[in-house]
């Protein structure tokens, strides 16, 4: 009997904890905070090109390194290019931004970022990639049509 009642007691006491604990607990730490998705910093594709952005308001601004090129030397020595866009506002963006590369070709992506579960944040786009035509015969093959996925490698570094 007396065991019993000393088994209770240390129930309740326990009880008690649980609650106080609970209540100790400050209301921002028991939501989960719903991480908005930032594209500003640097971003890789699945195939390795980098892409660095930041935003100005609804503005994009940024610099493309890509490891494709659709014939030798058309992305320039550098294989660079800068990049301006668009982005909306809300917590999972939309964005559309272009690079106009060295030879006259020119790449536009369109697509929206968002956070996945765990944190990791992906930019999912479409790209089209118009290639300068000698006429308008050529025309009809002198775009190309794709899927890139980024994945955010690493934001800017604090000064
Ligand atoms: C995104 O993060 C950068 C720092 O990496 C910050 O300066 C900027 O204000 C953030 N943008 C938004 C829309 O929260």
């Amino acid at each position: 009997m007396e065991s019993f009642v000393a088994c209770l007691c240390v129930l309740a006491l326990g009880m008690c904890q649980i609650i106080i604990g609970q209540a100790l607990i400050p209301d921002s730490e028991r939501k989960v905070k719903v991480l908005d998705c930032n594209v500003t910093g640097e971003w890789h594709s699945e195939l390795g090109s980098q892409l660095q952005l930041s935003t100005v308001g609804p503005e994009v601004r940024g610099v493309y390194t890509t490891v494709q090129e659709s014939t030798r030397g058309a992305a320039g020595p550098n294989r660079e290019a800068k990049v301006v866009g668009v982005i909306s506002g809300g917590p999972q963006p939309t964005i559309a931004f272009s690079a106009l590369w060295a030879k006259g070709s020119c790449t536009t992506w369109v697509g929206q970022c968002f956070v996945l579960p765990g944190g990791v944040r992906v930019l999912k786009t479409l790209w089209m990639l118009r290639s300068a035509a000698e006429s308008s015969t050529d025309n009809w093959d002198s775009t190309r049509l794709g899927a890139d996925q980024f994945t955010f490698a690493r934001g800017v570094e604090s000064p």
